[in-house]
């Protein structure tokens, strides 16, 4: 009878069973990409257990398919393919997490990172840094790279905002590259947002105490293939995250975004009831069909962005307006009835109907999260 222990390979007790450290490498249709990026990791960490955890979110570009055809032949190469999933901080947060080595690497999948500084990074942690970055804005480094003025232009002010704004002490806090310790990231990661593409900037903001950080120049290469996943949509999650952090975790990034949809709405509520009032229509039926578009419009807003990574389409997206309707029209009983109670209080109509209003819009949020785009 064939025994387990057939199947075992001996396990060799001289060679390390763990690597010692992880290179996560967050893709999004970067076939073309992976092999330069396990070649140059090969060339730049000679004589180091490393391992390589792409994570990507299922690029239509074959770019899982491309690392397991490597990883046959390199069993350092692992994969996580990420279904129904995009975002750059979850990828990144999911692929450390999966791994056992002590010490992380994050760096992009585009080669716009080079990898030959990781032993320099490495280097900062065992001098006793908590965190090691590739700064393009110390001495040494550039961002040559990052094309166009705008892209630069926003860069700087997205800096100026964090070192300013949030006291982070730190040339470039919107880094992609950097090296850490996976037992300090393992005790941030319950407290980060996860949302867009700052990952470093959430973990500086995210620990309770100042992070010893060093930073190690890095010259910011161009693109050799494939394109850059920055638009302005992922630009306003930065701004969503930057209140979460300023308000304590309190206000969610997606709530910021819902309640600037429903102040959308109020204009175009506002609109139709005007075109409605010209053109001689009864007021309860232009008040009903403006409170009906307005519900449309914020529920297509919502779905492309808000929600743009939950987004529904085909059936569930009739469901989902059917339901959102539903659920906003209960908000708005609520936002009556506390308006009204309060008035009634003499509370004075401004308080009475702000309140009304908040509580309608946090109402609005929290169960159409759940039933309409159903996040947990
Ligand atoms: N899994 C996953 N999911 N990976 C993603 C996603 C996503 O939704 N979006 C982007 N990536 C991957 C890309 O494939 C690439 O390997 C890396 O993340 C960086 O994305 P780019 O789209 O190339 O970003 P960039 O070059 O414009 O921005 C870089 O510079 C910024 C500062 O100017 C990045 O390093 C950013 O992290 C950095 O903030
Ligand atoms: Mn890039």
């Amino acid at each position: 009878m064939l025994q387990t222990q057939d199947l075992m390979v001996p396990h060799d007790q001289s060679r390390p069973s763990v690597a010692a450290v992880t290179i996560v490498v967050p893709c999004y249709n970067e076939r073309e990409n992976v092999a330069r990026m396990v070649a140059a990791l090969d060339r730049a960490l000679p004589g180091i257990a490393w391992e390589a955890i792409f994570v990507d979110d299922d690029s239509a570009d074959q770019t899982a398919e491309e690392v397991r055809r490597i990883a046959q032949s390199d069993f350092r190469v692992r994969c996580i393919r990420r279904i129904g999933r995009r975002g750059l901080a979850s990828a990144v947060i999911e692929g450390v997490l999966s791994s056992s080595a002590a010490s992380v690497v994050v760096i992009d999948g585009d080669m716009q990172h080079d990898p030959a500084r990781i032993p320099d990074l490495l280097r900062a942690l065992d001098a006793g840094a908590d965190i090691a970055v590739g700064s393009r804005h110390v001495q040494g480094g550039d961002a040559a790279g990052l094309d166009g003025v705008w892209r630069r232009r926003v860069s700087r002010a997205g800096i100026g905002v964090a070192t300013r704004l949030m006291g982070v002490a730190l040339t470039d806090p919107m880094s992609g590259y950097f090296a850490m310790r996976r037992e300090l990231f393992d005790r941030l990661a319950p407290r980060l947002s996860g949302q867009g593409f700052k990952i470093l900037l959430d973990l500086l903001l995210s620990a309770p105490t100042a992070l010893r950080v060093a930073e190690i120049p890095l010259r910011f290469q161009p693109r050799l293939a494939g394109e850059s996943k920055l638009d302005a949509l992922v630009m306003a999650q930065f701004i969503g995250v930057l209140i979460e952090k300023a308000s304590y975790g309190v206000i969610p990034p997606r709530f910021a975004a819902f309640a600037a949809v429903g102040a959308v709405g109020v204009l175009v509520h506002y609109t139709v009831l005007v075109a409605g009032r010209a053109s001689g229509l009864p007021f309860e039926a232009d008040q009903t069909a403006a409170t009906i578009v307005a519900m449309a419009f914020n529920f297509w807003l919502n779905n492309t962005l808000t929600y743009r990574t939950n987004r529904l389409r085909g059936v569930p997206l009739v469901r989902g307006l059917a339901v959102f309707i539903v659920v906003c029209g209960l908000g708005a009983v609520a936002n009556i009835g506390i308006a009204n109670t309060l008035y009634r209080a003499h509370s004075g109509w401004t308080p009475s109907g702000i309140l009304g209003a908040i509580v309608g819009v946090v109402w609005n949020y929290a169960v159409s999260a759940t039933l309409v785009w159903r996040m947990r």
